[in-house]
């Protein structure tokens, strides 16, 4: 039997958040250079957004660029602002026809501002679609996004529009840039790194987590499947007893 069809429709996650990570050993191992290899990751994208939408897989969330990697050689941050503002540009007309809208988080008013408004462009232009919602973490640092949410906490209650006592998991969710988004119950990271890197903090506080070897620019929707049916085959207790959930 096909991967895809081991997949139990009834038991998918809503919300799967990916690390795509190994663009550039891809492309040592290839003899090539580093922007080779986010070049080619980009088919990747394709393919995992397309294989979510088919299975109907409620939110994706890749972690295109994180605030540590502005630290990367001019060469290769320029090579993939550009790369986005050409990927998204090419790729909308491909998320109309299925239906895809797209959102970002992260700290997008600091993109150069070609990558801002292709990208500004691009939600705006999809976002009626309901089939799958498609969020790009750019520009994007789980440490900055909780900062941002006790600033503007702290703003509410020194206007007398929170008391204290009010703030809680709730108050402080909403605060966050995914708000209307619920919490990825499900965290995949290619290359076989097995870290974090700064993504979704509080919000990945119960996701199950999935690591592979494979490298970004190799990942196929057989990939996909794979990790799915890991994730299926999981037993999510969330403190509770084996027999309590069962
Ligand atoms: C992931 O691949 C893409 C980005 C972080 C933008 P890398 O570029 O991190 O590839 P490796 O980890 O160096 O192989
Ligand atoms: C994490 O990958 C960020 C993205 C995938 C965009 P990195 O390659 O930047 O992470 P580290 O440096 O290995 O932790
Ligand atoms: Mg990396």
């Amino acid at each position: 039997m096909d991967l895809k069809d081991q997949i139990d429709i009834d038991k998918l996650p809503k919300h799967i958040a990916i690390i795509m990570d190994g663009n550039g050993r891809w492309a040592k191992q290839h003899g090539r250079p580093r922007v080779f290899g986010h070049r080619n990751g980009v088919k990747a994208v394709r393919e995992t957004t397309e294989a979510a939408a088919e299975l109907g897989i409620e939110y994706l969330t890749l972690y295109a660029f994180s605030t540590e990697n502005w630290n990367r050689p001019k060469f290769e941050v320029n090579a993939l602002m550009t790369l986005l503002v050409e990927t998204i540009r090419k790729e909308v007309e491909t998320l109309n026809k299925n239906n895809i809208r797209l959102n970002a988080i992260g700290d997008i008013d600091k993109l150069p501002t070609k990558s801002r408004d292709a990208l500004l462009e691009a939600i705006e232009n999809t976002k009626t679609n309901t089939r799958m919602t498609l969020v790009l973490a750019l520009n994007y640092s789980a440490k900055w996004e909780i900062i941002e949410a006790v600033k503007d906490i702290a703003h509410q209650v020194k206007t007398d529009n929170l008391a204290i006592d009010q703030i809680n998991e709730d108050v402080f969710k909403s605060a966050l840039s995914t708000r209307n988004i619920p919490d990825p119950e499900f965290l995949i990271r290619t290359s076989g790194e097995t870290r974090i890197s700064n993504f979704l903090l509080w919000q990945i506080a119960y996701s199950e987590l999935y690591f592979t070897p494979v490298f970004w620019p190799d990942f196929r929707k057989n990939h996909f499947y794979q990790a799915i049916l890991d994730f299926q085959n999981r037993e999510r207790r969330f403190g509770m007893t084996s027999e309590q959930v069962n």
